[in-house]
């Protein structure tokens, strides 16, 4: 079967409008790995995705009078700018149906090559069904985004210049899935060509279409939700034809966690300098979960970068996600005991690992406060939200036993969603019982050290009722911090912190404060 893929992808012109992209070694990675891994930049595509290749073959295909008719398609993705590029080109009339709840960079990037956009419905299958209105209506041809021959013979162009230019030895080649256009045309190709290459596919574990069929035999099953966060490839249902190609080609299906993905977004950074959009880094999250299970060394493993059209606002997100998709952070919720002295304790027992978040609430009770030494007193226990660096999984599990031979309770919340997403961000409250804080903002250097040097200046006099930091990647720590200080010892406190020499600000009358955290409203 695969061979009759072979003469329509060999028989594919597209290079009037896509380009032959470069296949490039990762050079940190593969230090990293052992391996020589290689990545084939799809992303440098003039549409920033390997999509233009599949829209633009099966435009090339089609009979003169149904170019005449005009094309659509539905799509908020590359499947859209890929076929207005290649209609643009051809002199063909394109609209693209789209959900009316599309950025308006996407639809204007569609726009600016010239296609008609509809805006329809709040979600894809809206917009899906109403572009099956309009091939009725207008009797324009619909070009399906991967469930055709042609545009998976398009496709299929990628795997063909992967192995002219890497003609030498090649163990596995990983390929992301989302209704598996891209991935039947490449696995056809390799499998025809170097059948003892494996091909792998990959997928997101929340749009994991394709495994669902693969494990139950068939393609009947639908996924009753899909992960959007790799848009390019959330799909409910594999195609039919790709399904048919893929069942008898493929090796095996990977699937990958979103924070294994933004991980990848970061090596694909690192190596290229680009930014690929969470579907692109797919296939590279894939290889890296494979090579690690496998273990092995000089292995020449290779995947596709397929896209980079990737919003700006959701990089902060994926940088957040990377530490942690890469397993170098942890994130745990300490139990220390409210009384004074433990908080400083508890960061010299941190040793120099590197504290990439630290959260501390005073939650009240009758005992004394955490942050300094020599009050009496002891009662209750206060709970921290501490993100640290560290090395590998080992070395995480390594970091909660030390932390529980030295007597704290520790749960690990590094693979809890609520934690990561929200919990992170609501530690704080306003803290029964204390009346005299005042809250001073600081700049912290970003080094190892600084919050310890920090509490051992305070330690003696006053205690901490609020400690708040994340690392956001800048140059300073951005912290705040609240103490119990009585009215007539605030200027000696002024006076230790302008020792200090970290830069601060009170924070104390802030409406922000007052309104959330403050006892005094
Ligand atoms: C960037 C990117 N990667 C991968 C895919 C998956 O392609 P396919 O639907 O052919 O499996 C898409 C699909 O739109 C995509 O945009």
């Amino acid at each position: 079967m695969p061979k009759s893929y072979i003469k329509r992808i060999l028989d594919a012109r597209i290079y009037d409008v896509a380009i032959e992209t470069p296949l490039e070694p990762m050079r940190q990675l593969s230090y990293r790995f052992g391996n020589r891994i290689l990545l084939k930049r799809e992303d440098l595509q003039p549409v920033f995705s390997f999509k233009i290749r599949g829209a633009y073959n099966k435009l090339l295909k089609l009979a003169p009078e149904q170019r005449a008719r005009g094309v659509i398609c539905a799509s908020a993705g590359n499947h859209a700018q890929g076929l207005a590029l290649g209609a643009q080109q051809l002199g063909v009339r394109a609209t693209i149906v789209m959900p009316s709840t599309t950025p308006a960079i996407k639809v204007n990037a569609v726009r600016m090559r010239g296609a008609e956009v509809v805006l329809h419905g709040d979600t894809f299958d809206e917009a899906a069904a109403r572009a099956r209105e309009l091939v009725e209506e207008r009797g324009l041809v619909f070009i399906h985004p991967y469930d055709d021959p042609d545009v998976i013979a398009g496709q299929g162009t990628v795997a063909m210049e992967l192995l002219r230019q890497h003609p030498g030895n090649l163990d596995a080649v990983f390929i992301p899935v989302g209704g598996g256009g891209l991935a039947a045309g490449m696995a056809a190709y390799i499998k025809y060509v170097r059948p003892e290459i494996k091909v792998f596919a990959v997928e997101p574990e929340d749009a994991a279409c394709l495994k669902l069929a693969m494990d139950e035999g068939n393609r009947d099953g639908r996924l009753p939700q899909v992960g959007l966060f790799a848009d390019g490839v959330a799909v409910a249902q594999i195609g039919e034809e790709t399904y048919r190609v893929l069942r008898e080609t493929i090796d095996g299906v990977l699937t990958v966690t979103t924070d294994e993905i933004c991980a990848a977004i970061k090596d694909i950074f690192e190596d290229t300098r680009s930014i690929a959009e969470p579907a692109g880094a797919v296939g590279l999250a894939g290889l890296k979960k494979y090579a690690e299970q496998q273990g092995e060394q000089n292995l020449t493993l290779a995947t596709v970068c397929s896209g980079a059209n990737t919003n700006f606002d959701r990089l902060r997100y994926i940088s957040e996600r990377t530490e942690i998709g890469e397993k170098r952070e942890a994130v745990l919720a300490v139990t220390i005991p409210e009384q004074p002295g433990s908080y400083l304790q508890f960061c010299r027992d941190l040793g120099d690992r590197s504290i990439t978040e630290f959260n501390y609430r005073f939650a009240g009770g009758a005992g004394r406060f955490a942050g300094g030494a020599g009050r009496s007193g002891n009662s209750g226990e206060a709970h921290i939200f501490v993100g640290m660096q560290v090395a590998t999984d080992t070395d995480r599990a390594q970091l909660v036993a030390q932390l529980q031979d030295k007597g704290y309770q520790v749960a690990d919340l590094t693979d809890n969603e609520m934690a990561k997403l929200h919990i992170r961000h609501l530690v704080g409250g306003r803290a029964p019982g204390i009346n005299d804080e005042v809250v001073y903002r600081f700049e912290f250097p970003e080094r190892p050290g600084a919050l310890r040097k920090f509490l051992e200046q305070l330690a003696g006099r006053w205690n901490i009722t609020l400690f708040h930091y994340r690392n956001h990647g800048a140059a300073y720590g951005r912290v705040l911090v609240g103490l119990a200080v009585a009215e007539d010892e605030r200027p000696a406190l002024k006076a230790l912190l302008d020792q200090l020499q970290y830069p601060f600000w009170e924070e104390t009358d802030n409406p922000a404060y007052r309104l959330f955290l403050s006892q005094c409203e």
